[in-house]
């Protein structure tokens, strides 16, 4: 910025900065639709910054760099609700809706003012803003209804909650009243959630439970910077006096506030019956595991304001609303039995049988207790009523045992002293939260090796389930993948339930895979840590899948996206004997890996261009180099001519490179190529 401007000059920049970052961060944070990068969002942040430390007296309470920085308080001080926080009434089938719709629709005594206004009921913590002639002053927690926490400071991090609602909004609508205090709901976004906790586990804390529990811990941090780096997010769904903006609707309130700044919830909606409510219950569960934030239930609310305040409220709750809630995400259920499963790298996994039981709208009756650590951190044992608990979409988890419940002489979980499968030693390496099964052929390793090399992102071959697998492990038909490339179909009628049909379906499928993606047949080695992004990293990399036999620990650490733990597993698998020779035997027996160029960045870098290619070339086999610069657009010639527009040269190039010279051709070593094609060449 430039030193010599005037306060005048800051001052009007400032405003203007100030206005365009919050009409930005209210896209970002409550529409969740950003219309510039982060790369612009910052600038703009910065030259606010700037203008902030040259002239101090310029920073206005509702800049958006004030939302941090307060210092940590020893504790929270209480703010009394002007009006109570009332809590909701639930109800758990359509009959109590049913109830619900006949009661309200009573107290109106045939007055034609009962639809409804419904919306995703937000699994976070409820939260009161008051606003004074449009500034935020302070914020509260629900505490006891009454009395709540003040907790401005943290909900100030919050970019969702704007700091300032401008008096003279949009022209048409009015603006803000003198008072006005605004309901809604806290909560984490399931992706941020998650990233934190990816975060932690890599630090080495324990992962925090759930996102309404991480959203309450963080809302109540003593130190906002903490909150701050949390991402909370928000949403209203009210105020405290509605009545007082004189409108007639619940809805027209919140469209409103929407024009005001603050986020409303998009998917609410209005309906004018119960028929129409249940098929809103139906939708927004069934769209409920796409959605960034936890829903429990829908709210249903009387639209009418007057019919609000004709159906009233009991002192815990109002009559005129109520939670549909969706069949629970935690759950309780018996663990019958704790098994140890091997896996493909000969980890063994403690697994949780359990009584089947339905939560989120799925059954569980299995969940992994993932290592031993876990069971013992947390003390999860054969007989124990345990909690389930489904968060969004992912996997169900047991959270934890009920002590309460435990019964008598339960028994400390231990891991098998041999392995349950083969019943070779168990080792567990130093450092690894895993223990392993030590035995490279041990049955359950070379089937679970088998399900993922034929699996749809490796080798793709069908017709080969798990009965068909098991029974060429125990008749010894297999020893390794490799040996599906020598299978006898006679063999295989020899199976059962293999008739000639699928004997010969199998048999096509296996030979269709000989032609297979090189980073497909990569990852379907089943190196330890590699998964398929990684696997096609390493082949966009190296376009040779024998320099990645060949590359060292250094080198594959310098590719971006590959860590200690790829690059040192990928090291051992090709170093260890039984795997040269497996991949030997894969080459040799007529596996042809492609390189598919599509991955290649520069696409069209050489079009409609002439080139020749000569000598030897030491990064990669001639056939795959001239598969580049076809898939680049060019067009392949023997010989060099004036109209010859690249010559591409290797070792020992000779009378075609120096003739490309004498007709002044432009020249591309294999290094130079490698760089157009967009390939890194290590
Ligand atoms: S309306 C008088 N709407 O649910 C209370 N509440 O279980 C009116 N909640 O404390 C509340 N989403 O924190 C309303 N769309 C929504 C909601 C919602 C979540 C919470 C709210 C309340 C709790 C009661």
């Amino acid at each position: 910025m430039n030193k010599e401007i005037t306060v005048k000059q800051a001052r009007n920049r400032a405003t203007q900065l100030i206005k365009e970052i919050n009409h930005h961060n209210y896209f970002y944070y409550s529409l969740d639709n950003p219309v510039i990068s982060d790369n612009e969002y910052d600038i703009l942040f910065k030259e606010l910054k700037d203008i902030e430390s040259q002239f101090l007296e310029l920073i206005s309470p509702d800049s958006p760099t004030q939302r941090i920085g307060a210092a940590p308080l020893k504790a929270f001080g209480t703010i009394i609700h002007k009006e109570p926080m009332l809590s909701l009434d639930n109800c758990m089938t359509d009959e109590d809706l049913r109830s619900f719709v006949v009661r309200v629709k009573k107290a109106l005594n045939g007055l034609d003012i009962c639809s409804f206004i419904v919306e995703p009921k937000m699994d976070g913590l409820a939260v009161e803003l008051n606003y004074q002639n449009g500034a935020f002053i302070n914020g509260s927690t629900r505490g006891d209804g009454v009395t709540g926490e003040d907790i401005t400071m943290n909900l100030r991090t919050i970019y969702a909650i704007p700091l300032l609602i401008p008096v003279e909004n949009v022209k048409s609508m009015p603006g803000p009243p003198m008072t006005l205090d605004v309901r809604g709901e806290v909560y984490i976004p399931i992706r941020t959630f998650e990233k934190i906790n990816k975060q932690r586990v890599k630090d080495g804390f324990d992962a925090f439970a759930n996102p309404r529990n991480t959203a309450a811990g963080s809302l109540r941090q003593l130190d906002p910077e903490i909150t701050a780096r949390r991402g909370l997010n928000f949403v209203c769904y009210g105020i405290a006096n509605s009545k007082s903006l004189g409108l007639e609707t619940q809805w027209d309130v919140m469209q409103l506030l929407k024009t005001w700044g603050l986020p409303v919830n998009p998917l609410s909606a209005i309906c004018k019956d119960i028929d129409e409510i249940i098929e809103y219950y139906n939708e927004i569960s069934s769209i409920r595991n796409e959605l960034d934030y936890e829903i429990d239930g829908i709210v249903i609310k009387l639209n009418s304001l007057e019919a609000q305040s004709i159906s009233g409220t009991t002192s815990r709750a109002p009559r005129w609303a109520l939670a549909y809630k969706f069949p629970p995400a935690r759950v309780f259920t018996k663990i019958n039995k704790i098994v140890v499963q091997v896996g493909r790298t000969g980890i063994l996994t403690p697994i949780a049988e359990m009584e089947p039981v339905e939560v989120g709208g799925v059954i569980v009756k299995r969940a992994t207790l993932h290592n031993y650590d876990e069971v013992m951190r947390k003390d999860i044992r054969q007989g124990d009523t345990v909690i389930v608990q489904r968060a969004g979409d992912v996997i169900p988890a047991i959270v934890g045992p009920v002590l309460e419940k435990r019964p008598v002489n339960t028994i400390i979980f231990k891991m098998p002293g041999s392995c349950p499968v083969c019943g070779a030693g168990i080792v567990r390496e130093a450092g690894e939260a895993a223990h392993r099964c030590n035995n490279p052929a041990c049955p359950a390793q070379l089937k679970e090796s088998l399900k993922h090399f034929v699996s749809r992102k490796a080798m793709n071959i069908d017709g080969i389930g798990e009965a068909v697998i098991d029974q060429l492990i125990e008749k010894n038909i297999i020893k390794d993948p490799s040996d599906l490339y020598h299978l006898d179909s006679e063999k295989l009628l020899g199976l059962e339930r293999m008739g000639e049909k699928s004997v010969e379906n199998l048999m096509n499928a296996i030979e269709k895979s000989r032609h297979v993606n090189a980073h497909s047949f990569l990852f379907a080695l089943g190196i330890r840590h590699l998964g398929e992004k990684g696997a096609r990293l390493l082949i966009e990399k190296f376009y040779d899948f024998n320099k990645i036999r060949t590359a060292s620990f250094d080198t594959l650490m310098k590719i971006d996206g590959i860590g200690p733990e790829i690059a040192g597993s990928v090291v051992d698998f090709f170093s260890a004997r039984d795997n040269i020779r497996m991949v030997d035997t894969f080459l040799s027996s007529g596996i042809n890996l492609l390189y598919p160029y599509s991955a290649v960045k520069n696409k069209n870098s050489l079009s409609g261009m002439k080139v020749v290619l000569t000598g030897t070339l030491t990064n990669m086999a001639r056939q795959d180099a001239k598969e580049i610069i076809l898939n680049l657009g060019g067009e392949i010639m023997n010989s060099v001519s004036k109209n010859t527009d690249i010559v591409i040269y290797g070792q020992n190039s000779g009378s075609k490179l120096k003739k490309a010279r004498d007709l002044g051709i432009r020249l591309m070593d294999e290094n130079e190529f490698f760089d157009m094609a967009g390939a890194e060449n290590l």
